[in-house]
């Protein structure tokens, strides 16, 4: 009889032909037959009905049964070292008496996630605001290895006095105070964190001048962005507020797809280059949550 081989599109009625099948065909039907591995690739087919192995459709259920089990233990193990995460971080909040903890604003649990991979890491950190030092004492014991700046305009409020810790005395929204410090101690900062006067005016002046020395791959948040839409900060319904500004950011990160259809950035046209401003080259990604947001530098 002349062979017939069958190919793996659908066919209704498909026979059976032992001595066609290159691979033995109990071992061929029970583990490879039943559209795994080799006889997709070959393109042959079988009849479940000859198998003295369970065919695809006995194994499906316990196959199933077995993944769901391994991806809920999965899921289960990193929801448990997220929460895990979250609750060692604001522990240390709580006990160093930051508003970032649960206590009030509850940042740690954003943090938690962002921060993880570089928990352990030598990073470059700077934060502006330090008022009496709560949060200086929770990333000194957050980040073992970090270098750690911190800015106020006035140290009257502080009460823990760190060795190890840089502590610069400036005006946020002054570019020369903070061009002045970027000469001091280097760029190339890892985190950069916005908790100072929360004013727009700071908010932005300090974002324009710092975010140029974020290094790449790295995050600027700014905290407490709720005021922007009060008044006493100069927020409201104005097109001026932190909030604003940062969604026209947006726009930016968005440039290069709205200009070309393409969304990398790996050959961006020369006629755009040209248009390529700070913002629309270095902008990675804009994160928003409740009164906080993290942009990322490609
Ligand atoms: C919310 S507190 C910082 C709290 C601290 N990060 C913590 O979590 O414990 C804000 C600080 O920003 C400082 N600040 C206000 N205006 C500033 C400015 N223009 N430049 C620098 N720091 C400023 C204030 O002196 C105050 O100590």
């Amino acid at each position: 009889m002349k062979r017939q081989l069958q190919y793996s599109t659908p066919q209704p009625n498909r026979t059976f032909k032992p001595f066609c099948h290159p691979i033995p065909e109990p071992y061929s039907l029970g583990i490879c037959a039943r559209g795994w591995g080799h006889n997709r690739l070959s393109g042959w087919q079988t009849d479940s009905k000859s198998s003295i192995f369970p065919g695809r459709e006995v194994l499906q259920l316990p196959l199933k049964i077995i993944s769901f089990f391994f991806c809920f233990l999965f899921c289960l193990g990193a929801l448990h070292a997220d929460q895990e995460a979250y609750r060692s971080l604001d522990e240390l909040g709580l006990q160093c008496g930051t508003d970032k903890a649960s206590s009030l604003h509850n940042y740690t649990k954003i943090y938690s996630r962002y921060f993880a991979p570089l928990k352990d890491k030598p990073i470059k950190f700077l934060e502006i605001g330090i008022y009496q030092g709560a949060s200086v004492k929770m990333w000194e014991s957050y980040f073992k290895q970090a270098t750690l700046h911190f800015i106020d305009i006035s140290l009257k409020h502080v009460q823990y006095y760190s060795k190890r810790s840089r502590y610069h005395v400036l005006d946020q929204s002054k570019p020369r105070d903070l061009l002045k410090l970027i000469r001091k101690v280097g760029g190339d900062f890892d985190i950069i964190i916005d908790d100072g006067g929360h004013t727009m005016e700071q908010q932005i002046t300090s974002f324009q001048h710092l975010f140029p020395h974020v290094k790449s791959g790295g995050m600027y948040i700014i905290e407490d962005l709720h005021t922007s839409y009060w008044e006493n900060y100069g927020g409201g319904d104005h097109s001026h507020t932190t909030v604003a500004f940062l969604k026209n950011l947006i726009d930016d990160v968005n440039y290069v797809g709205a200009t070309t259809s393409c969304a990398s950035h790996a050959n961006i046209p020369s006629e755009v280059v040209a248009d390529m401003t700070l913002y629309r080259k270095e902008i990675e990604s804009i994160h928003f949550y409740d009164s906080l947001a993290i942009i990322f530098k490609r």
